[in-house]
């Protein structure tokens, strides 16, 4: 037997037959196994994978993840050197283009966010159509997908000129679309983009400016959410960046596809969950009831949100970066009563068998919900706040996928176990049997 061989030997014990497939990266290609048959007929064998537990969909160099240490980085750069020193911009820049920006061209870069802003009047129209609850996020999916109405030319993906256009775009505009669904959920006229502020201090200025007549963001709560927005821009790939990238391979627009991706963003399981947590922290009330709350999810109730990660088995780096973010927010802000019900839930969670024999430890969304309550952000636009960064990610990703030859239109397999071919039955002749499976 031939050893330190970087193949596979597979026996297939319904034939007997011996398959040597090449071993990469630590991964094998589903494709390899296609050659795997009992009879020349057949199919071939595939793999099964619900939820893509142990499959890799693409190669990436954006951003690295160890899971079991704890470890974030994004373009090799730690994201705790980055969340003390950079800005968002200059991440953004660093996740699409590969490398952090000289002094030139993050004046450029900066130059060309800060002139693209602006939304088209006709958007505020769409903006008005929607119910004065209306869920911001909900709001937020629909205006970026029209913004692709307003702008034809983004189906030109492979225009290289073109696509950067829409990158300015997008990363520009998705603050002041996220601004404005806030406003008008709570009736109030719109905040006009202030192009002398920096991204984040033009978001606060677009959120919250009232009578006065130039907006001054508080330094230290534009800092906390420059560094929010930091840990936030990517996160390898995760189910909305999985959408996007889906959407995308099917060559569609990026407004559209960000659309999309924003819609998996929402889900509770994913970058809806800072907004359950805030939900769980009331609905727990005191600290005095965190022991029972634990029970009820250790019962199998509910989950405790904001805890537990499909990579991270360890604590989440984002999650300690955000915590400390916390407490200097709460300096200016004053502190929240949640934050002493999150200590203690972590506290016992931290100790409890349950969870250390999971390993669920707490997320990137357990503590960032408390800092934006603390900053004055309605509980709904949490999700939305998340949904602004990750868009310089999602852009990152959809552009390497679309520079790399090896990707198609994702279309995966399904390993069938429905009815096969049968007759069909007329009306009168049913037995309504599919009545009581229908609507399962
Ligand atoms: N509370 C209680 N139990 C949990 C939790 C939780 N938050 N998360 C996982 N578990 C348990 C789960 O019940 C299962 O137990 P058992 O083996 O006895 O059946 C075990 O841990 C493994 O869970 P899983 O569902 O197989 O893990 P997953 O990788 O499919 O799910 C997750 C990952 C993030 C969806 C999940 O941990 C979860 O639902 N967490 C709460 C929601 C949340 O905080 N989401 C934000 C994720 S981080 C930011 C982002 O992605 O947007």
């Amino acid at each position: 037997m031939s050893a330190n061989k970087d193949t596979l030997t597979i026996t297939d014990n319904r034939t007997g037959q011996q398959y040597e497939v090449p071993i990469e990266y630590d991964t094998i290609r589903a494709m390899d196994l296609r050659q795997i048959k009992v009879n020349p007929e057949d199919f071939g064998l595939m793999t099964y994978d619900p939820a893509f537990m142990n499959t890799a969909s693409c190669k990436s160099q954006i951003t690295y993840i160890d899971g079991d240490k704890g470890i974030l980085e994004y373009r090799g750069y730690p994201i705790e050197q980055l969340a003390e020193q950079s800005t968002y911009l200059e991440v953004a820049y660093l996740l699409l283009y590969g490398e952090l920006p000289n002094e030139q061209q993050l004046q450029q870069w900066q130059y060309h966010i800060t002139h693209h802003t602006f939304i088209n009047e006709n958007i505020k129209k769409v903006l008005d159509g929607f119910h004065y609850n209306a869920h911001p996020m909900g709001m937020f999916e629909s205006m970026v997908a029209a913004l692709s109405t307003f702008y034809p030319d983004a189906k030109e993906i492979f225009d290289v000129e073109c696509r950067q256009k829409q990158i300015y775009r997008l990363i520009a505009k998705v603050p002041t679309i996220a601004a404005f669904a806030s406003r008008h959920r709570i009736g109030m006229q719109y905040s006009y983009p202030d192009n002398d502020l920096s991204y984040e201090g033009n978001f606060l200025n677009m959120m919250f400016k009232t009578t006065e007549l130039k907006y001054k963001p508080d330094p230290v709560l534009e800092r906390a959410l420059t560094v929010l927005f930091i840990l936030h821009a990517d996160h390898e790939q995760n189910c909305s960046t999985n959408a996007m990238r889906s959407i995308g391979s099917a060559h569609t627009d990026p407004f559209s596809a960000i659309a999309g991706a924003a819609a998996a963003l929402y889900g509770p399981l994913h970058g809806g969950a800072n907004e359950a947590v805030l939900r769980m922290l009331n609905e727990i009330g005191s600290v005095e009831r965190v022991p029972e709350y634990v029970q009820r999810v250790k019962n199998g109730e509910f989950r405790l949100m904001g805890f537990g990660h499909r990579v991270y088995k360890n604590y989440d780096p984002r999650a300690r970066i955000i915590k400390q973010v916390a407490y200097e927010v709460f300096e200016v802000t004053g502190k929240d009563p949640l934050l002493d019900i999150a200590l203690e839930l972590e506290r016992i969670a931290l100790e409890d068998e349950y969870f250390v024999k999971r390993r669920l430890y707490p997320n990137v969304d357990f503590y960032s919900g408390i800092i934006y309550r603390a900053m004055r952000f309605p509980v709904d636009m949490f999700p939305v706040l998340f949904a602004i960064p990750r868009t310089s990610g999602w852009i990152a990703q959809w552009v390497e996928m679309l520079n790399d030859p090896e990707q198609k239109i994702a279309r995966p397999r399904q390993v069938y176990l429905g009815q096969r071919t049968r007759q069909y039955v007329p009306l009168a002749q049913r037995d309504g049997a599919a009545a009581q499976t229908a609507g399962r």
